[in-house]
């Protein structure tokens, strides 16, 4: 019972606050949902409005999305990152159109089992898409339950806990409704610093603001150590002063995206031959700037020289292409790179 009006004191404040966003609607179509959640993925509400809009203008429904070229499709992801994204993006409108008759599953267990479309996305889009009483979870919505609750569970250990806990509040037949009002409420008011308590629809009911200081939720688990990396990147030129970028593989960190060839990343930095053996083209007479580029990951810090060389070849190396600096801009590099481009000596 208690629970029943927690809950409708969110879905109410929900009903007067919620933001308008393209892709909310009394009818949702789950094309629609579907893709916002992926573009939602890794990138800010921000971000996403007019890209979201852009999308829908060119490829209104799964049909046509399945039926685009993947390069229209990549070409159209520019800038948002993370590539493997928009290659699962596509795929999926195809394995809907070709395995499911252009029908989105309206299940979780259906969702998941589609490219790109995690826990997370599955139960967000089975809620707020098919009404399905199920319960995203995301790093918002783990803080405001967090902090609802005083939960002393390590995140994200925690996670199914919350998990759990928005299942039992949800009102049957709002599960969709009451996810996005808790994203609301995570991004306006129970922020992760100063959360703007004095405007939240669950002041009274929050333990984290009675007993304590609500951004000491969610309890986190003790940070690891960061262990520190080396390498050696590689800033191969052609005669055309041409700069050799290559693609990165689709798994695993930065996948998909554009990078200068380097050495693995590992614990120790490796003597000159064994970098030299690693170079796009060995032959090359390689030069090693002066200083270090740094980086730090989630679950490491990298430091790499810079060795620069010149060649007289422009041939097609592995998974590669030519790129004057000039027009690096258009290529979408991780950050990492972005900081080998400004040691260069242009
Ligand atoms: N973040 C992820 N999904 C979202 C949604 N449907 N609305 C707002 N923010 C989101």
């Amino acid at each position: 019972m208690a629970e029943q009006a927690t809950a409708l004191q969110l879905l109410d404040w929900y009903g007067r606050e919620r933001r308008t966003l393209p892709w909310r609607s009394d009818n949702p179509d789950p094309y629609r949902v579907w893709l916002s959640e992926v573009l939602l993925q890794q990138t800010t509400v921000a971000t996403v409005k007019p890209r979201y809009q852009k999308f829908l203008e060119r490829w209104p429904d799964v049909l046509a999305l399945a039926a685009a070229s993947l390069d229209d499709v990549l070409h159209e992801w520019q800038g948002l990152g993370y590539y493997a994204r928009a290659r699962n993006l596509h795929a999926c409108a195809q394995k809907v159109v070709g395995d499911h008759g252009g029908r989105f599953p309206d299940t979780e267990d259906g969702l998941i089992t589609l490219p790109g479309i995690g826990d997370y996305t599955a139960a967000a889009i089975a809620a707020i898409a098919f009404g399905q009483d199920t319960a995203p979870v995301d790093g918002n919505i783990i803080r405001v339950i967090s902090r609802l609750d005083a939960m002393d569970d390590k995140m994200p250990a925690g996670k199914q806990r919350v998990k759990v806990r928005v299942s039992e509040l949800a009102p049957p037949g709002r599960a969709g409704d009451f996810a996005q009002a808790m994203m609301d409420l995570g991004a306006g008011i129970c922020t992760p610093k100063n959360p703007k308590c004095d405007r939240c629809p669950w002041v009274s009911e929050c333990r984290a603001t009675k007993q304590d200081d609500p951004a000491l939720f969610p309890r986190k688990a003790a940070k690891k150590e960061r262990p520190t990396r080396y390498g050696v990147v590689f800033w191969l030129t052609d005669g055309d002063g041409r700069v050799h970028l290559r693609r990165r593989a689709e798994k695993g960190l930065l996948g998909g995206m554009m990078e200068f060839p380097s050495t693995d990343w590992l614990e120790a930095q490796e003597d000159d031959a064994t970098v030299a053996g690693q170079a796009p083209l060995p032959t090359t007479v390689w030069h090693a700037l002066d200083g270090e580029v740094a980086h730090t990951f989630t679950h490491f810090h990298l430091r790499l020289q810079v060795w620069t060389g010149q060649t007289g070849e422009s041939r097609n190396l592995d998974n590669g292409v030519w790129v004057h600096p000039s027009d690096l801009g258009s290529h979408a590099l991780p950050t990492v790179m972005k900081k080998v481009v400004a040691v260069i000596p242009l």
